[in-house]
């Protein structure tokens, strides 16, 4: 079984290959995705929504995250294993350090924090004591107040030139990965064309070097489903065929189609 590891996402994206992320929160489903090859098992704090219910990722603890990504890890030895810092556990440096390292300490090979710039030296920090980084940029669920709300970002010329120009400044401090969140297709595009690193997309078009979903989204059982989002349950046999599904479909190109993109 051939691990999955940076390298292997930044040949990807030099072959011009596309790559699958999916969440993950507990052993038996990480074993499913470990078995359908998906690329990247992400420990979203999206656990917040879909796992205890709440109406934000805002209330999710780092022991929370330490504990789902200690029970991902079980069951999987193949994906690159991503989890997300939650909510304020990056706020100062020491947070930062201590944080990261329960996560990693639980089976994480990267952290995924939140933010643009004014997270620059985070990243640095992190990245040189041999944390590895993911950003996510776009629409930033943990900032869902300061939003005002679940809404596309980066839709006028300014606010998107904003966005890349922040991800560059995080991509110069270290960040390995980047997420981007709810974006037009053509700011997705040229994300991915303007950074080195893999980007991976969820509602960002097809243009990302990968995509992301929240499992719960993808087998058509959340309580709301995002418009870019699909059921790949439906017409399948098993949750693995609809794993399997979605991975075939995003290396394809058939998933995201326009009627899940953002003009
Ligand atoms: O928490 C999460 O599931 C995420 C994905 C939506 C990218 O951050």
């Amino acid at each position: 079984m051939k691990t999955i590891s940076i390298s292997t996402l930044n040949s990807m994206k030099e072959k011009g290959e596309k790559f699958a992320a999916i969440t993950a929160y507990d052993y038996t489903f990480s074993r499913l995705i470990e078995q359908s090859s998906i690329e990247v098992s992400l420990v979203g704090d999206s656990l917040g929504n879909v796992i205890q219910g709440r109406d934000s990722t805002i209330p999710v603890t780092v022991d929370e995250m330490a504990y789902h990504t200690a029970a991902v890890k079980r069951g999987n030895n193949r994906s690159l294993l991503v989890s997300d810092m939650p909510f304020m556990s990056y706020s100062t440096d020491v947070k930062a350090l201590d944080n990261a390292a329960l996560i990693m300490q639980a089976g994480a090979q990267m952290v995924k924090l939140e933010g643009g710039e004014w997270l620059a030296d985070t990243v640095f920090l992190l990245s040189e004591r041999g944390i590895p980084v993911c950003g996510h940029v776009g629409l930033t669920p943990q900032s869902v107040h300061k939003l005002g709300g679940y809404k596309v970002q980066g839709k006028d010329e300014a606010e998107a030139d904003q966005i890349i120009k922040e991800a560059l400044i995080l991509e110069e401090a270290g960040a390995e990965l980047i997420v981007v969140e709810c974006v037009p297709n053509s700011l997705g595009a040229s994300l991915s064309h303007a950074l080195n690193i893999p980007v991976i997309g969820i509602g960002a078009g097809a243009d990302t070097d990968g995509q992301v979903l929240v499992l719960h989204d993808m087998l058509g059982i959340s309580q709301r489903l995002p418009k870019f989002t699909k059921n790949f349950l439906t017409g399948k046999d098993s949750i693995q065929d609809a794993i399997t599904a979605y991975g075939d479909d995003v290396r394809s190109g058939n998933f995201p189609a326009s009627e899940h993109c953002f003009k």
